[in-house]
């Protein structure tokens, strides 16, 4: 454990930690090989784990109009909401760098919405690395419902 809060780990140890782990990376390696990165040429894959055991698939698909592209995170995200999990356990990305990268300020931003407790594997397709974190580590502080207090969800509902 780092004093950040992030361990530092391989892939026997990350199984070892959760045991969908190695399921979850074969599916993100998978997603990886599929990404849609003609600009940038990194290839990113994620898979996420939902509450129900379901897990989903997410590359990158970037924009000639950069700013349009998303992330294999958050499009993981986006098909586990859309298959209808409202609960996140776990995401698994893999980038092509040996020293895994972690997930960009934007997708833990979208992370957040899941809660403190969504554990973060940051995997690589080109060494045996892991980095594991909860989401409360990679994003301390961070702005979420109870920021909006009386703007937020319940005025929403009325
Ligand atoms: N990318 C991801 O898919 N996930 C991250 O956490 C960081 C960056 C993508 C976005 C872009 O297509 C490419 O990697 C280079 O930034």
């Amino acid at each position: 454990m780092t004093d950040t809060g992030v361990e530092l780990a391989d892939r026997a140890e990350a199984a070892a930690r959760l045991p969908e782990f190695l399921g979850l990376l074969a599916m993100a390696l998978t997603a990886q090989g599929r990404a849609r990165a003609p600009y940038s040429n990194f290839h990113v894959g994620a898979a996420v784990l939902g509450g129900s055991g379901a897990a989903f698939l997410g590359c990158n698909v970037e924009s000639a109009s950069y700013g349009a592209t998303i992330c294999a995170e958050r499009s993981a995200i986006v098909a586990a909401v859309a298959a209808g999990e409202t609960t996140i356990r776990a995401c698994v990305v893999v980038t092509p760098t040996v020293d895994p990268s972690s997930p960009c300020g934007i997708c833990r931003q979208l992370m957040a919405e899941f809660g403190p407790d969504v554990l973060v594997f940051a995997a690589s397709s080109a060494s045996d690395s892991v980095y594991v974190a909860r989401l409360g580590d990679l994003l301390p502080l961070s702005f979420g419902p109870q920021n909006l207090g009386d703007l937020g969800p319940a005025a929403a509902a009325e």
